[in-house]
C-alpha cells in the first residue's frame, strides 16, 4: 500500500486546500499521506512505495511560491537519482497570466531530468475557470487513482 508524499507550493492557501481535499480522498481509499508544507529534499523518501504529488500554485511572473522554491534549489544542487520516484503534478494557476501554471511545469521538468517517473499528465487548474479548485480534483481523481490499484 502506498504512502503519498504531497508537496505543497502555496502563497495564498488554495493549493493547500486542494492538497487537503486530495488527502481526504486518498485516505478514504486506504492510502496513507504525508503533507509537506515546508518541503525539504531530506524529508522526502526516495522509494517506489512513496509516490510524490506536487501540488503547486504559480506566483510572481511564472515563479515558484516561496515555500517550495528551496526544494527546487535542493534538487538542482544535489541532483538525486529519482528513478525510484513516481510522481504526479497538480498545478494551480490563472490563465490571466502569461506563464500559466509555470511552477508546476518547471518542477515537472526538474523531476523528469532526475529520472523521476511521471504518472498521468499534469492536472492544470485555472482558478478563473474553476473558482473552487477542489472541484477539479473530484473530476480528475477517479481516473488518476486507477494507477495505484
Ligand atoms: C501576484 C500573483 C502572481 C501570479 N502569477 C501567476 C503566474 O505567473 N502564472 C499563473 O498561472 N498563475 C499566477 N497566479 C495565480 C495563482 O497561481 C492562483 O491564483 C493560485 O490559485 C494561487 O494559489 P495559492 O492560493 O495556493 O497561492 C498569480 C497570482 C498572484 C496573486
Amino acid at each position: 500500500m502506498y504512502t503519498f508524499e504531497i508537496i505543497v507550493g502555496t502563497t495564498l492557501g488554495s493549493a493547500e486546500y486542494v492538497a487537503d481535499h486530495l488527502t481526504e480522498k486518498l485516505i478514504d481509499q486506504g492510502f496513507q499521506v504525508n503533507i509537506h508544507l515546508d518541503p525539504q529534499l531530506k524529508n522526502l523518501p526516495i522509494n517506489k512505495n512513496n509516490p510524490w504529488i506536487i501540488c503547486t500554485a504559480t506566483h510572481g511572473a511564472g515563479d515558484y511560491p516561496d515555500n517550495i522554491a528551496p526544494l527546487a534549489q535542493q534538487l538542482a544542487q544535489d541532483r538525486p537519482d529519482l528513478s525510484n520516484v513516481r510522481y504526479s503534478i497538480v498545478a494551480l494557476g490563472s490563465k490571466s497570466y502569461d506563464q500559466f501554471c509555470n511552477a508546476g511545469h518547471m518542477i515537472d521538468r526538474q523531476l523528469a531530468q532526475l529520472n523521476g517517473e511521471k504518472v498521468a499528465i499534469t492536472l492544470e487548474i485555472c482558478t478563473l475557470e474553476t473558482p473552487i479548485p477542489e472541484d477539479a480534483i473530484d473530476i480528475w481523481y477517479p481516473e488518476w487513482a486507477k494507477n495505484w490499484l
